[in-house]
């Protein structure tokens, strides 16, 4: 780290108009959500079909420029708040590398994935712009999913107030999860899925804020400790057996799992009219599992489908209301030498 600190800037930047991009996927988590907050495990798959992009170029003007086209914002990074999530992934980043300036830089972030609908678009706007900034400034060592997970975090506390690590964890690893919030260290193990599971993700068009939900859940956890304290149990238990389902590839026993997690996200309030709509169209339709995904209260639906029941799948959900559905598959991963 001393090192670096006294490597001038100018040595950092590769020259003017060099490019440096890097992508980070959205994700859904399939058990766990905001049980996961108070220590249970829960499980996530990155959705990599939809994504977040970092584009890092060398300036010859002064100063970090910050663009979010999609946002319609362009600022600079010297005015931003404080708690700014690109501005504070840039000066965790600089931070971390023990650069004391930064050589003038553009940088813009896009992403297909929708806000505020529980897919991990914080966490990958975070991930993607701290591993193209990390590799511009040639901090190969900062790139890697575990410092760029670890720093998406602090950038997570910003967004949720008090977040488990799971969106960071996934988006950042880009494989599938079996997370437990754990001190010192958490519990991060990715493991085989033995069949490929097909999944549909409804979204019911209503946005929600992660913070406020996962506050709420909070301040019910602090009025009714046991109740929810059991809630939270029973979806440790659900993630610890999806895990195994997933493993023998029992898919019947996971669509039963995911039903079972939905009942109790109910109890919990963070379910809502709309989300439970879809649910039971799905059910209606002969999903093997539907449940809502992340926080809550709007965002998404996921639901588990034999490979050739989609397209009926998605015509129910669409009646239901949902506004658009995506498809993804969570496949056995290659073997390494593959
Ligand atoms: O970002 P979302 O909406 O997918 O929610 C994250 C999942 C929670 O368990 C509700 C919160 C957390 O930090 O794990």
């Amino acid at each position: 780290m001393g090192r670096h600190r006294r490597r001038s800037p100018l040595h950092l930047a590769h020259g003017t108009n060099v490019k440096t991009e890097a992508t980070a996927p959205g994700k859904i988590i399939l058990f766990g959500e905001h049980a996961v907050v108070y220590g249970q495990p829960a499980i996530a798959a990155p959705v990599s079909q939809i994504r977040a992009t970092a584009t890092v170029v060398t300036t010859e003007a002064e100063g970090v420029r910050l663009i979010a086209p999609d946002l319609g914002l362009a600022y600079w990074l010297e005015g931003a708040a404080r708690d700014d999530p690109l501005a504070l992934a840039v000066r965790l980043l600089q931070e971390a590398a023990g650069i004391d300036t930064l050589p003038p830089l553009t940088i813009t972030v896009r992403s297909e994935i929708p806000i505020a609908s529980g897919l991990g678009s914080g966490a990958a706007i975070a991930a993607a712009l701290l591993r193209a900034l990390a590799r511009h400034l040639d901090r190969p060592a900062l790139a890697t999913d575990e410092r760029v997970s670890a720093l998406s975090y602090e950038i997570e506390k910003v967004h949720h107030g008090t977040p488990s690590g799971v969106d960071n964890t996934v988006v950042s690893y880009e494989r599938p999860v079996y997370f437990r919030r754990r001190k010192p260290e958490n519990l991060i193990e990715t493991f085989q899925v033995t069949a490929p599971i097909h999944l549909l993700i409804a979204d019911t068009g209503i946005r929600s804020a992660t913070r406020d939900v996962v506050g709420d859940v909070r301040r019910q956890w602090q009025k009714r400790p046991r109740e929810f304290e059991e809630i939270f149990a029973a979806c440790g238990r659900i993630a610890r057996e999806a895990r195994a389902a997933l493993e023998e590839g029992e898919q019947r026993r996971l669509g039963q799992l995911m039903y079972e997690n939905q009942a109790w996200l109910r109890q919990m309030t963070v379910s809502s009219t709309p989300l439970d709509r879809l649910v039971e169209a799905a059910r209606t339709a002969g999903a093997l599992g539907a449940k809502l995904s992340g926080a809550g209260r709007g965002g998404n639906v996921i639901v588990l489908v034999g490979e050739s029941d989609t397209v009926a799948m998605r015509d129910a959900l669409l009646s239901a209301g949902a506004i658009h559905v995506l498809s993804t598959t969570v496949a056995p991963e290659p073997s390494p030498e593959t």
